[in-house]
């Protein structure tokens, strides 16, 4: 096998899955491992999923280590290509971590519940995918049970997302009534075997027919062989034909269905991830100070930090240091410079993302994540290089959606505060406002389990007590524009001013209500809910 930086990061294919909770990203996952070859039997990574909501199982290296990374990247090797997935945590996990994996992948499966649509969750993360440029694959998941009309699904696609759907399938009924999906492009019809659990789950279904011909006979009745057929036509017409370049531009989706708790239609999207998503693409940089471009190509090993994973036992300081590679070949032993400090560390021992049983890293490539154990010196959004040199543009903040203010129990440590919410918001773990009036912090983030490892961290590494209160605001919003403008607005709007850790002033509004209200009285005045970190 080719050990050229090139030839490996042009078969890598480094994605992530948004969804909103319960559309299936578990089951999906899981048999996009199983249809991968990664792993044998159903059932081990939805224990994890589970364990890991309870935060109760580690995996060996966890054991070892103490922390948490599990399922943080699931790393494949399949059908000539090397897949990493990257978790994009949900439910009570959701934080700012979830929105920054997004910033290492460079395509994303979309998961729609069938029944459902686009739920508020999608719509956020598909959001932050449009901000990046990820280009999306859709995965209309449960079409085992009774789902809407696939026609409005995609209607609701093009309508709320701006985005062109594709069907490359199309289904055969739903519930009780599924039968399988037609192959648009190849004219095959795909059969859907209807199982109840058990071992029999895993058989598989019938293989592929070609719908012209006599044999679909045995799956399709007359009557539904002719409705497929007209809805087909239909859809053929009305939709766009796939263009792969639209696609890569975000302004086009291909469209896939299936059942992923059924194992079907996992195989389909899996090829597809692997012939239409992008590999590694060239990334703009500074080389000192100079801007440039680094190729997965270049001969200099480079990447960034998109995440930083803190030890779950208050007795380890260690921490994991997510990077994704962005050029060469790293190989283990290497060492690797940090941009803003300069300092070199010999990465000894990275941790790969094998979803089998490998865990150390011998080479990894543009596209792959290793995970670097630290003691606190990596930060998120860190340049990485052998020469040091290279710097990436910083991972953005997003707007938090919650809003506490924090006080000290004992007001005697109220300075030791001020610098322990510094150091976790420099960290990237919460996200720091000082109102221009009065004293209080105010702390943001964008899912609660945040204020959670917050608590946590301030008490043991900083042996403060802390009491989150509401906060008069439930909105911040970055203001940019120019100089007068903003300045003009600051001045007018004291009471509802904060400056971000870098004295970048932020609004902060009563509500989403209010921010639109302000917005449109200001044209001048952007209020983004992003900001690139410098
Ligand atoms: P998530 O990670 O996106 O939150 O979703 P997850 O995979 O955990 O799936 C949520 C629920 O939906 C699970 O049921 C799961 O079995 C079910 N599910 C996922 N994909 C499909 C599918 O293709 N068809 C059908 N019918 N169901 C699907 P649960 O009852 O919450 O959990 P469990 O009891 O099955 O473990």
């Amino acid at each position: 096998m080719s050990t050229a930086p090139a030839a490996e990061a042009a078969r890598r294919r480094t994605f992530a899955i948004i969804s909103h909770p319960d559309a299936g990203k578990t089951t999906l996952t899981e048999n996009i491992l199983l249809a991968g070859g990664a792993i044998r039997a159903a059932g081990a990574v939805r224990a994890r999923g589970e364990n890991r909501r309870t935060r109760s199982d580690w995996m060996k290296i966890e054991r070892e280590r103490g922390i948490s990374v599990s399922a943080s990247v699931m790393t494949f090797d399949h059908d000539g290509k090397m897949f990493n997935l990257l978790d994009t945590p949900g439910h009570e996990d959701f934080s700012e971590d979830t929105y920054r994996t997004l910033t290492a992948a460079d395509a994303a499966i979309m998961v729609l519940d069938a029944a459902k649509g686009i739920e508020p969750q999608t719509l956020k993360l598909f959001e932050v995918c449009r901000l990046r440029d990820i280009p999306i694959i859709t995965f209309i998941n449960k079409m085992d049970r009774e789902a809407q009309d696939p026609i409005e699904l995609l209607d609701e696609i093009a309508s709320k997302l701006a985005l062109d759907p594709a069907p490359l399938y199309w289904p055969a009924g739903s519930g009780g009534r599924f039968k399988g999906m037609l192959d648009m492009r190849e004219g095959m019809f795909i059969p859907y075997a209807k199982r109840t659990g058990g071992a029999a789950d895993d058989e598989g279904h019938p293989e592929p027919v070609a719908f012209a011909g006599n044999s679909i006979n045995q799956f399709l009745e007359d009557a539904e062989k002719a409705e497929l057929e007209e809805q087909a036509e239909l859809v053929g017409g009305g939709y766009p034909t796939f263009e792969v370049q639209s696609f890569l531009e975000g302004h086009m989706t291909p469209v896939f269905f299936g059942s992923a708790l059924r194992h079907f239609g996992v195989k389909q999207l899996l090829a597809g991830i692997g012939a239409y998503a992008p590999s590694p693409k060239a990334m703009k940089a500074e080389k000192n100070g100079e801007p440039t471009s680094v190729e997965p190509g270049d001969k200099e090993v480079s990447g960034f930090v998109f995440k930083v994973q803190a030890n779950m036992d208050p007795n380890h300081r260690d921490r994991i240091a997510m990077l994704r590679l962005t050029s060469g070949r790293f190989t283990r032993g290497m060492k690797l410079k940090a941009q803003n400090t300069g300092k070199a560390m010999s990465v000894n021992a990275p941790i790969m993302f094998f979803a089998s049983d490998r865990e150390l890293a011998e080479d990894a490539f543009a596209g792959d994540v290793i995970g670097i154990p630290n003691h606190g010196v990596l930060r998120v959004g860190d340049s990485l290089s052998e020469s040091g040199t290279l710097r990436f543009a910083g991972l953005p903040n997003f707007a938090p959606e919650i809003l506490r203010r924090v006080r000290v129990k004992d007001p005697l440590k109220a300075k030791h505060l001020k610098k322990a919410l510094e150091g976790l918001a420099e960290e990237g773990v919460t996200q720091l406002f000082r109102p221009m009036i009065g004293s209080d912090f105010i702390v943001g983030a964008v899912g609660q389990l945040q204020f959670e490892v917050m608590a946590d961290r301030l008490s043991n590494e900083y042996q403060l007590d802390v009491i989150f209160e509401n906060s008069p605001f439930a909105e911040a919003r970055w203001l940019v524009g120019e100089r007068a403008a903003v300045e003009d607005f600051v001045d007018k709007h004291k009471s509802a001013m904060g400056q971000d850790i870098d004295e970048a002033p932020v609004f902060l509004g009563k509500s989403a209500w209010e921010i639109g209200y302000v917005a449109d009285k200001y044209p001048k005045v952007r209020f983004e809910r992003t900001k690139e970190r410098a």
